[in-house]
This record gives structure tokens, sequence and C-alpha cells, in this order.
């Protein structure tokens, strides 16, 4: 696949050369949209008051921000930067790796926009810290890598980002237009979701190369491993969401029937299959959905039938 630069108009439209955007709170509206908030206007949640509901809705709002840093700390800047030393390693043009400095400025900058917005955000000053356990993402990769011959370790984090990149998550999608929810949320979301357009078609590129450059025998583990690894992105955590549902006041059994209840099997398949949409097309475009030894794996994750 040929190399077309999105980076074309980067000094235009790229959000770090603009100001910060506006970190406004309107009193009366929410942090995040409710349905995204596992417990919020379940009963047991609603019994509790709305102190409750507010403290979860912080907690999501500051895991997502934190989870933001976390995955644009160690995960897309740290491929980004493999790619701009190395393109052909990967497949890619030497513009392709040129340009893949531009991605790691962009993502340091949604980092530290995700870090200011929490600073901003009234109450969450004195919000207790929680435990801090490595994101769920970050173990998985972890786990995933020990299982792989070494030489292939590059390949699995370039193989996570380009998915992460190129899945475009309801959260992203539906918050900027939402007007239950307050601008400093949705001003920050919409800014990154500009930057994160481009860093869709260029890693929409990167994966028709990593792959069609890879040798057949690395394919055999590949393919496979595309399937997994769109699970670990988008598969919620569910110690973490236990964690803020007995911080807010219910106890093991009822946090258990609440996480139950929002997370039920067939509801994480159904949003995991309409998050991955796009991202499966992609697979299916490159020709990874017709190896046989990805297929299976994809099937088995329960991304296709
Ligand atoms: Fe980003
Ligand atoms: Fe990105």
């Amino acid at each position: 696949m040929q190399y077309q630069s999105p980076f074309e108009n980067w000094y235009t439209y790229s959000t770090v050369h603009k100001p910060l955007p506006d970190f406004t709170c309107e009193p009366g509206l929410v942090l995040f949209p409710p349905e995204l908030v596992p417990g919020v206007g379940h009963p047991l949640i609603d019994k509790l008051g709305n102190d409750a509901t507010r403290r979860l809705t912080m907690r999501k709002l500051e895991s997502y921000n934190a989870f933001t840093e976390k995955l644009e700390y160690k995960a897309v800047m740290a491929a980004s930067i493999k790619i701009a030393q190395n393109p052909q390693a990967f497949g890619l043009s030497e513009q392709a790796g040129r340009e893949a400095r531009l991605i790691v400025t962009d993502e340091s900058h949604h980092a530290y926009v995700a870090i200011e917005l929490i600073k901003q955000i009234p109450g969450f000053s004195e919000l207790p810290p929680l435990t801090a356990t490595q994101p769920r993402f970050l173990r998985g990769l972890e786990e995933l890598e020990r299982g792989l011959p070494t030489e292939l370790a590059d390949d699995l984090l370039i193989a996570f980002v380009s998915i992460s990149e190129t899945l475009i998550t309801s959260i992203l999608r539906g918050i900027p237009r939402d007007p239950r929810v307050v601008s400093a949320v949705r001003n920050t979301v919409r800014d990154h979701c500009i930057d994160e357009a481009r860093h869709h078609s260029y890693f929409v590129y990167v994966v028709h190369q990593h792959w069609a450059s890879n040798t057949p025998d690395r394919r055999e583990i590949l393919g496979p491993l595309y399937a997994k690894l769109i699970r670990l992105f988008l598969d919620p955590d569910l110690d973490l969401c236990r964690g803020w549902l007995l911080e807010a006041g219910l106890d093991a059994r009822d946090a258990g029937l609440v996480l139950q209840d929002y997370y039920s099997h067939e509801r994480v398949a159904a949003s995991v299959r309409a998050d991955s949409f796009p991202t499966l097309k992609l697979m299916e475009r490159v020709g990874v959905l017709e190896h046989p030894a990805a297929r299976p794996a994809f099937v088995e994750q329960k991304l296709i039938d």
C-alpha cells in the first residue's frame, strides 16, 4: 500500500498548536454520559443517593483520563518511536517513519491535556487516591509477550497500537455532541478526536504494511494475536469497577450483582463487536480474516460468527 501522508496540514490542524480546550464545568451537567458509567441508574446505586452516582461518575472520568495518559505514554508513543527509528522493520516507508514523530508529539499532548482536565474539575482534588494498579492492557501485553518468541516483542506492540488507533470507541464518537456533558469533557474529547482521525489513516497503512511484509510463519502468530488484542483493548476492567462500587457504598455481594447486570456476557459481546467494527472491516480488507490460523481466533474471541 502506498503511503499517503495524513499530516500535510499538521501545523494548522493538530491540537498541540492550539490553546488548551475550554475547561468550563456547567453546574447541572454531568461529567460523563450516565449510561457509560457502570452502576449509575441501577436500583442498588439509586438507593445510595446522589453522592454515590456523582462519585462513580468522577471515578469513571478519572479512569478514562488515566487510561488515556498510560495508553499514550506506554503504548502509542513507544510504538511510534520504534516506527520512527526503524520503519523498514515493519514494512513502512521512510516518510512514514519520519512522520511517526508527529504522532509522538500529538500523543504527548493528549496525555498532558488528559491530566490537566482532571486537575480542573471541581472536587477531584478531594478524591482519595485509589490503589494504583497497572492498567489491564499493560498486564495483558506482558502476559502475551511472555508467550511469544523474543524477536516478536516489537511486532506485538505495533499490532496492539494499530488496533487501538483504528478502533473508534463509542466514547470518542458520542461525547463531543452530547449536550448532557460539561463543556470541559466534550471539548477535550473533541480535540482528541480531531488528531485521532489522522492517526486512524496512518495506522490503516501500518496494518496493511505490517501484515504484507511479514513472513508466512510470523503471520501464523500475528493473525490470531490481532483477535486477542481487540478483546484486550475493549474488555472492561471488572476489578477496577468493583473498587468504585465498593467505595460508593455497596457490599461485595451487591457490587457483584451490579457488575453482572451492567457487564453481562451478551452486553459486553455486543459492545465489543460494535466498537471493533471498523477494525474488523480493516482486518477483512487486509486479508487477516482469510488466514486459516486467524479466522478461528476471531470466532473464538466472539468477534465474528
Ligand atoms: Fe491520542
Ligand atoms: Fe493516536
